[in-house]
């Protein structure tokens, strides 16, 4: 009986290996599977995805395929050639890939799930004329809460880090103004939310990936437990009926979602809105801070803004709007530290064509993988020295935004992709920046903020999470800072 059972695994293990050994074929990208059977390249991929996609794009130029637990990825580095990906949303998919980490990450299905309205809906609230209310909303929140008593005391220094401090900042200004309402404003409630949150998100990739030991597994649990408490349809009823949640809401209805998992939803859009604008805004500060010359300039643009200002200090969010200088040091900031996988699933068998007249085929089922953190952001052919912060690197010698990058002699389109491209650029890109730019004038216009060691260098980026927007840093950067003029 043993015998007979052993020679059975063994026989489907052969079969098993057999189907699953794909070997390229005419017209394919260059194929690259890796040792280990069905895993591939997965524990490199995870362990430091821009390591291991450099080594194979020196192996395999800008297009390969590589296997990474069970899956099949065509890897394109060729920003010249990125719209065949972003602007093609017949046969490339956006939302099946989506779909795979929500049910991961969120536990959540959506199965009538319909990304054209529900992106129209989020295109109502966060662009054009709603912006400007959003902002206006968002400004109230970032100032009140920076002048919270423990920051009213304008002679002792207070210390923190400065990824907590602008995180946490943020995260509870953009979560009143995006899920505020009375009943869960409450400064308790708030610092209740973005704990839960930060200790959810530090588990993000490891669920991202299946990757969770036992211990972390029920760590991870019992925290979506908490947030799915604190985030619940019941707290959420007597929001403003022209906000964007109760449009959310409805829309999350109109599909018959149920209650649980609206609230499961809930969590998914406030990892979406709040989970990369402070971990942008950590770098751009921990960048200003470690580049007095990039500082003095930002800061000198926000007096000249400040002192048109009327009554004198008061945020002018209009004159906001002109700030070239502001506007450049966020963009270098960002390309130096955004770190997106531009992920879609291939619905049919088709041929990719690249800007160069190569065509490649591709595998229904695949998915297709952009990086344009390798290319174009950190492509020593299009940006000199690509790891040294230029706060100037997009500005024109006469303060216009400078636009006019090249690879191989033709100018590009994407020359840095922060927000994605084409079909899926990010909905809430402008209220980000918008978001970002406010905060940073609030804290250089009105507070004293400092390295606690004038002499710290930058902390390392967190590998692991290359390819899940915003990196973060391996430990945090001490400052200290103080209120200066009243807010
Ligand atoms: C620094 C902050 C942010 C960064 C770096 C960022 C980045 C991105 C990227 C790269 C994508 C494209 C994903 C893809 O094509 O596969 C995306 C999509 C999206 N972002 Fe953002 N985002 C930020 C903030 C926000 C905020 C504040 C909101 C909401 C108000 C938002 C809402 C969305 C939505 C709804 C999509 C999906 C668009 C679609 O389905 O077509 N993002 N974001």
């Amino acid at each position: 009986m043993f015998w007979a059972t052993l020679l059975l695994f063994n026989g489907f293990l052969v079969l098993f290996l057999i189907l699953s050994n794909r070997s390229r074929i005419k017209k394919e990208p260059p194929l690259d599977k890796g040792i280990i059977p069905w895993l591939g390249h997965a524990l490199e991929f995870g362990k430091d995805a821009a390591k291991f996609l450099s080594r194979m794009k020196a192996k395999h130029g800008d297009i390969f395929t590589v296997r990474v637990a069970g899956h099949y990825v065509t890897v394109l580095l060729d920003p010249n050639s990125y719209d065949a990906v972003v602007q093609d949303s017949v046969s490339l998919d956006f939302t099946r890939y989506a779909q795979v980490l929500m049910q991961r990450i969120f536990c959540l299905s959506l199965p009538n799930h319909n990304p054209t309205t529900e992106r129209a809906m989020m295109r109502r609230h966060f662009q054009g004329e709603s912006l400007a209310c959003l902002n206006g909303v968002m400004q109230r929140n970032l100032q009140a809460l920076l002048a919270t008593e423990e920051l009213q005391d304008r002679t002792n220094w207070k210390q923190d880090g400065l990824f907590n401090f602008s995180y946490s900042l943020l995260f509870r200004a953009g979560y009143l103004t995006l899920f505020g309402t009375e009943q869960n404003s409450h400064n308790q409630d708030l610092t209740a939310v973005y704990e839960e949150y930060r200790k959810f998100d530090s588990l993000l990739t490891k669920m991202a990936r299946s990757t969770l030991n036992t211990e972390e597994k029920r760590v991870a649990g019992s925290v979506r437990q908490r947030l799915w408490n604190l985030l619940s349809p019941a707290q959420f009823r007597k929001a403003e009926p022209s906000s964007w949640l109760q449009s959310y809401r409805q829309h999350l209805q109109e599909m018959g979602v149920d209650e649980e998992m609206q609230t499961r939803a809930m969590l998914l859009q406030l990892w979406a809105t709040q989970g990369n604008v402070g971990p942008a805004a950590f770098w751009l500060f921990a960048f200003l801070l470690t580049n007095p010359e990039a500082m003095s300039a930002v800061k000198r643009e926000f007096s000249s803004i400040s002192l048109q200002a009327n009554p004198p200090h008061h945020l002018p969010l209009d004159k906001l709007q002109c700030t070239p200088v502001f506007d450049s040091a966020l963009s270098e900031a960002l390309r130096l530290t955004a770190a997106p996988f531009i992920t879609r699933e291939v619905l049919h068998n088709n041929t990719l064509r690249m800007a160069d007249g190569r065509e490649y085929n591709l595998r229904k089922g695949d998915r297709v993988c952009l990086f344009p953190y390798l290319s174009p952001q950190m492509d020593p052919e299009i940006h000199q020295e690509p790891e040294k912060f230029k706060y100037d690197r997009f500005l024109n010698a006469n303060g216009t935004e400078k636009k006019d990058f090249f690879k191989g002699g033709k100018r590009l389109k994407y020359y840095t992709m922060p927000w994605g491209a084409g079909k899926n650029v990010c909905v809430g890109k402008d209220f980000a920046i918008s978001s970002i730019k406010q905060f940073a004038f609030l804290v250089l216009t009105h507070m004293d903020l400092e390295l606690c060691d004038p002499a710290s260098a930058l902390p390392e980026m967190n590998a692991t999470r290359y390819g899940f927007g915003m990196m973060q840093p391996e430990k945090d950067l001490p400052i200290r800072y103080k209120l200066r003029d009243p807010l």
